[in-house]
């Protein structure tokens, strides 16, 4: 059983339950604007479907992520991966200022350590090479966060150490980089609502399983059906359907 805050990805159930993530990332391939022949590290490559449209434009892509299960999906689709924790890059056998670009799409929201991140992308950069990502930003799914937040104190819980997202403001995430030796190039905060296949509750099953993972089955069953009718007020629709109230930060920053 998953230790609390820790997230699983099954890559069969994300591609069911969350298409959009992928395609609405296509815009920062946009934003690193690659030339060919660049050498681009797709960070938290998922299950591949980007480092493969990276490729499409004619680029070197290595992927990597910290779910096997991910990578092994990206290595199906053909993509150059391997297992890595963002947090310790220099460990991933990776030379510094290997990389022309760095790509990064739905995955630094899920890293609480920022500075160390930052560190590592800065150090497989060549100076001038470009750093794209987007993830979420402050107020991401707040009224979702916010109802798992008074779930979790209702039943005496602490949900600071469950919270396991990172949803920085463009202030704190620009002051990082520029701290880490990035020119930041590009950085904006906007809301993206966005709506899902499923219910709440399927979303919360794939992307709440870091809060949900070591309870028994009647209190995450009990704190899923809470969240939802919190939410639904805000996030339903007459006919049944669901937009999530995600925003996203899109940051593009030079090493300098
Ligand atoms: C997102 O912003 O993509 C996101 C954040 C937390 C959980 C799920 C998705």
């Amino acid at each position: 059983m998953a230790a609390h805050n820790e997230q699983r990805w099954q890559p069969e159930q994300y591609r069911r339950c969350a298409p959009y993530v992928p395609e609405l990332g296509r815009g920062v391939i946009d934003l690193l604007d690659p030339r060919p022949g660049d050498r681009i590290l797709d960070l938290g490559c998922g299950d591949g479907e980007l480092s493969m449209a990276l490729a499409a434009h004619g680029c070197t892509v290595v992927g990597v992520d910290r779910s096997e299960a991910f990578v092994a999906a990206a290595r199906q689709r053909g993509v150059n991966a391997r297992v890595a924790d963002a947090r310790r890059l220099a460990d991933a056998g990776f030379a510094a200022g290997s990389f022309d670009g760095v790509f990064s799409n739905a995955v630094l929201h899920w890293i609480r350590e920022p500075a160390p991140v930052i560190a590592g992308v800065r150090r497989l950069l060549r100076t001038g090479g470009c750093f794209a990502a987007e993830f979420g930003g402050a107020g991401n799914i707040a009224t979702v966060r916010g109802a798992l937040h008074a779930a979790f104190e209702r039943r005496g819980l602490d949900p600071a150490v469950r919270d396991p997202w990172y949803f920085p403001t463009p202030q704190a995430y620009r002051a990082l980089l520029e701290s880490g030796g990035f020119t930041v190039t590009g950085m904006t905060l906007f809301d993206r609502p966005t709506p899902i296949p499923g219910t709440l509750a399927e979303w919360l099953q794939l992307f709440g399983a870091a809060w949900l993972a070591d309870l028994d089955r009647a209190t995450r069953t009990a704190i899923v059906a809470e969240v939802s009718a919190a939410a639904a007020p805000r996030l339903r629709a007459a006919g049944g359907a669901w937009t999530v109230d995600y925003v996203r930060l899109r940051v593009r920053a030079v090493a300098g």
